[in-house]
């Protein structure tokens, strides 16, 4: 037979040597395991008569209590210094520089109703807005367009369901145009009025040049004595700040809608340079044609009345013009569709900075 307490005391000695959870394992199998001396020590005691149990047996089960505590208490230190020693290791250092991330970028068609702010702002102008969720009362019947008219039928509306009216009775559609908030600011604000008014409209309406959201900026002045030529110069000195470019030229050709009267569509003078169009010089000059880039006139004596102006005292012209299309002409995008997919690679050539301010004094489509 062994010499248990000598065995023991060597088996603790083991234990506390033990410099990893492995090690410590294979002592606990050495020892406590089927095929450990504890474990064959214990099974001797049943072959044993009483007296030589009772003799053997204390020996035999201190050894086993002792040998079984000491692992017990070294695993607990071992793990304990390895999360110690993890928790070590695992650090974050919240000193490192921030890591390359991707960066957002202002859109085209912000940069451009910020510039349209600045530069109408210098002429006198206020921003005005309106609910995007119009009723057909401001947006039609208001602008002199009453249920039957045709030019109704012409805006591709998108309707809300029929029993959506407002408090007075008002068919819910999305606005088709700006030139509702003419109204509001009308009625809000009396006259004098001098405003532009930026924002999305919605036309039911899906091609490379038309998507059913788009952008559209009005513009109403009313006051004593307007007429025509004060519109000729507002909308060509915008130009010229836009385009950041003197040789302008705008042609106004007669037209019609309902709430203008006369109405004019204005068209500005272009060429063709690599395959892209340049707004300047005379449309009729050499390589040279017009584009239509919005409409106009002398607000309709109607709607002033409709909006609580008295027209014998009041005159004004209005005008409406796609962002979007004057956005496209200036950065030289040629799918409208591209500005509303948000993809990351559009917005990240198009886009610009949020330090990129727009301002007259540093040029209002300076990039950064
Ligand atoms: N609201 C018109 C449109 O969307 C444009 C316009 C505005 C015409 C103001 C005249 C005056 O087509």
């Amino acid at each position: 037979m062994t010499d248990i307490p000598s065995q023991t005391e060597s088996a603790l000695a083991a234990i506390a040597a033990a410099d990893s959870l492995d090690a410590l394992e294979a002592e606990r199998l050495e020892t406590l395991g089927k095929k450990g001396w504890v474990s064959l020590a214990l099974k001797t005691l049943g072959g044993m008569t009483p007296e030589e149990r009772s003799a053997a047996a204390p020996a035999i089960q201190s050894a086993r209590a002792r040998v079984a505590e000491a692992l017990d208490m070294k695993k607990a230190a071992l793990e304990a210094a390895a999360l110690a020693e993890q928790l070590a290791r695992e650090t974050i250092d919240l000193t490192l520089p921030a890591p390359a991330a991707p960066r957002g970028s202002v859109h085209p068609v912000s940069q451009v109703m910020d510039e349209l702010a600045e530069i109408f702002a210098e002429l006198g102008f206020a921003v005005a807005t309106g609910p995007e969720i119009e009723d057909d009362w401001h947006n039609f019947t208001a602008l002199n367009m009453d249920e039957t008219h045709p030019a109704r039928a012409m805006h591709d509306t998108f309707y809300f369901g029929h029993n959506q009216r407002n408090a007075a009775g008002g068919q819910m559609l999305l606005r088709t145009h700006t030139s509702p908030v003419q109204i509001r600011a009308m009625i809000d604000q009396g006259a004098p009025i001098r405003i532009i008014a930026p924002g999305r409209v919605y036309r039911s309406d899906s091609d490379a040049t038309h998507t059913p959201m788009f952008h559209q900026v009005e513009g109403l002045v009313i006051d004593k004595g307007i007429h025509l030529g004060h519109l000729k110069w507002t909308l060509e000195t915008f130009f010229k700040a836009f385009f950041e470019r003197e040789d302008i030229v705008l042609r106004l050709r007669p037209s019609y809608f309902p709430f203008t009267e006369p109405s004019v569509e204005v068209d500005v003078g272009y060429s063709n340079e690599g395959g892209r169009r340049v707004v300047g010089g005379h449309g009729d000059a050499p390589g040279h044609a017009w584009m239509e880039i919005g409409g106009s006139g002398m607000v309709n004596a109607r709607v002033l009345e409709f909006a609580g102006l008295d027209p014998k005292e009041w005159q004004g012209f209005a005008f409406g013009l796609g962002i979007d299309r004057i956005a496209m002409l200036k950065y030289g995008m040629n799918d409208l569709r591209a500005f509303f997919d948000g993809d990351p690679r559009w917005l990240a050539h198009y886009g610009f900075s949020p330090f990129d301010q727009p301002t007259l004094s540093a040029g209002v489509g300076a990039r950064a």
